[in-house]
């Protein structure tokens, strides 16, 4: 992720192949996907962030139709992907942000949606990360969250030693949803399309 040849063909080569791989073996994750994001990038004066929005492929489209007390923040560590971004994904309602996300620079309760697309299962400490979106949240907002999910197919032998020698981790059915009703989420849903799931959870109004 630090390297900007693949910040480079991120967008347009890597993603749309990945989201494709994610539908093996169930429902197409690229429709479940185009039809939350069409809900996500609805008009209004909403404050969204995008939490390892990489080269901002989603922050744009989230930004796109914000009116202008509207604000769609990007966040991401890799200053290629962030390069990206500025270079493919601004807008008038598009900011862009270089952090971690374990610690996010944000006072609690900001944002009326909180986004972490296609990137805890890359992430050291996902469960950390997942305490820090449902932080920033503003109580009646929304977190969603897409990921990997452990199914039969990536529980067959082997697996295992893959996600140790690539950190690429495998999540238990129940371990982001739980984890999101821990840090005191309600109205959690959660959509398996194949090898990945999407998750929704709402922070209570009078958290
Ligand atoms: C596969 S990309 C996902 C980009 C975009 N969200 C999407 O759905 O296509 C994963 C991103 O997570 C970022 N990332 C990984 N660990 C991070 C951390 N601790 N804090 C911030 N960004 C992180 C990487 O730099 C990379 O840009």
């Amino acid at each position: 992720m630090q390297n900007p040849v693949f910040a480079e063909v991120y967008e347009r080569a890597w993603r749309p192949v990945f989201t494709r791989l994610f539908s093996l073996g169930g429902t197409s994750t690229a429709a479940f996907d185009k039809q939350l994001t069409a809900r996500l990038s609805r008009p209004g004066d909403r404050m969204i962030l995008d939490v390892a929005c990489g080269p901002g492929n989603y922050t744009r489209r989230f930004g796109t139709g914000l009116d202008r007390a509207g604000l769609a923040v990007g966040l991401d560590f890799s200053a290629p992907m962030l390069g990206r971004a500025v270079l493919d994904n601004t807008g008038p309602q598009v900011a862009y942000v270089r952090g971690d996300a374990h610690a996010l620079p944000f006072f609690d309760n900001t944002f009326d949606t909180v986004a972490c697309l296609a990137a805890l299962y890359l992430i050291t400490d996902p469960m950390a990360v997942i305490d820090e979106l449902a932080r920033v949240v503003a109580p009646g907002g929304e977190v969603v969250v897409f990921t990997t999910v452990r199914t039969r197919l990536t529980s067959v032998p082997g697996t295992g030693l893959l996600n140790r020698a690539t950190g690429f981790r495998i999540f238990d059915r129940d371990e982001i949803t739980d984890r999101l009703a821990a840090a005191g989420l309600t109205d959690i849903e959660q959509t398996i399309t194949g090898q990945g799931q999407f998750v929704t959870a709402r922070k209570p109004s009078d958290m």
